[in-house]
């Protein structure tokens, strides 16, 4: 059984693009697969905890030395790490927000990437004491944005910061760069024929993306869309 989580950010809760993909995403997959698991988390109808003075003395107290108060603060996170943990297939929305990602998004990488559960730190490691712990995950990004040119060496690539930012924690959520497909929807502020191929092309390539990662999934069997 493979275990996908399904995560959205967008503020939108209907006519958003992006949710729109990510649903559509888990639909061609279970069409597929319907043994497999589905973990669903929506950071906008349930917002991921800002940082506290709190959750970061609790994070990095060792947990033999948590009081309760500590294992509260972090309650939220070690859920959310638990699915992530669990997760072999991580179906992202995250539309762009200026430029970047929601802060809903940004407040769960924050919950997420956590000393001790998703990486390591270790001074002996000299100038790269820090090293992710998770590995083997699939992250599928399924995004939307209002303008467009923000891919390859589009006219807006300069100002495109979720992709790099998606890339640059993606080892912290297990997912290595050549695991990470993203798929986005342009030109949504323009409503015009070119919003129209885009998405076209964009509901097209989550389908083909869907029928081939769960046709691996087959093939390995088991718990994982990766080759053993
Ligand atoms: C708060 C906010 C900020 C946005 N910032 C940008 C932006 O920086 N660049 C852009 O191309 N579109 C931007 N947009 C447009 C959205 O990316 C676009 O509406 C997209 O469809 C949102 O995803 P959704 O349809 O899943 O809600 C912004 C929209 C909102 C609501």
């Amino acid at each position: 059984m493979t275990t996908l989580l399904h995560i959205d950010a967008s503020g939108r809760s209907s006519r958003s693009i992006s949710r729109d993909l990510s649903r559509r995403f888990v639909e061609a997959w279970r069409a597929r697969r319907p043994e497999d698991r589905v973990l669903r988390r929506d950071l906008v109808e349930t917002p991921p905890p800002l940082m506290s003075e709190a959750w970061i003395a609790a994070a990095f107290t060792p947990p033999a030395q948590r009081d309760e108060a500590m294992g509260a603060a972090l309650a939220w996170s070690d859920a959310a790490i638990a699915e992530l943990e669990a997760a072999d297939v991580i179906a992202l929305g995250a539309p762009m927000y200026n430029y970047g990602m929601p802060a809903a998004l940004k407040a769960w990488v924050d919950q997420v990437i956590r000393v001790g559960k998703t990486f390591s730190f270790d001074l002996a490691r000299g100038d790269a004491p820090i090293e992710p712990t998770l590995s083997g995950k699939r992250l599928v990004v399924l995004s939307a944005r209002g303008e467009f040119g923000f891919r390859d060496a589009g006219p807006s690539a300069a100002r495109n910061h979720l992709d790099p930012h998606i890339e640059t924690i993606a080892p912290y959520l297990g997912v290595a760069s050549a695991d990470i497909h993203t798929i986005a929807v342009e030109y949504q502020e323009f409503g015009d024929d070119r919003h129209a191929r885009s998405r076209a092309v964009a509901e097209a390539a989550v389908d083909a993306l869907a029928a081939r990662l769960a046709g691996e999934a087959a093939q390995n069997g088991t718990n994982s869309v990766r080759a053993a």
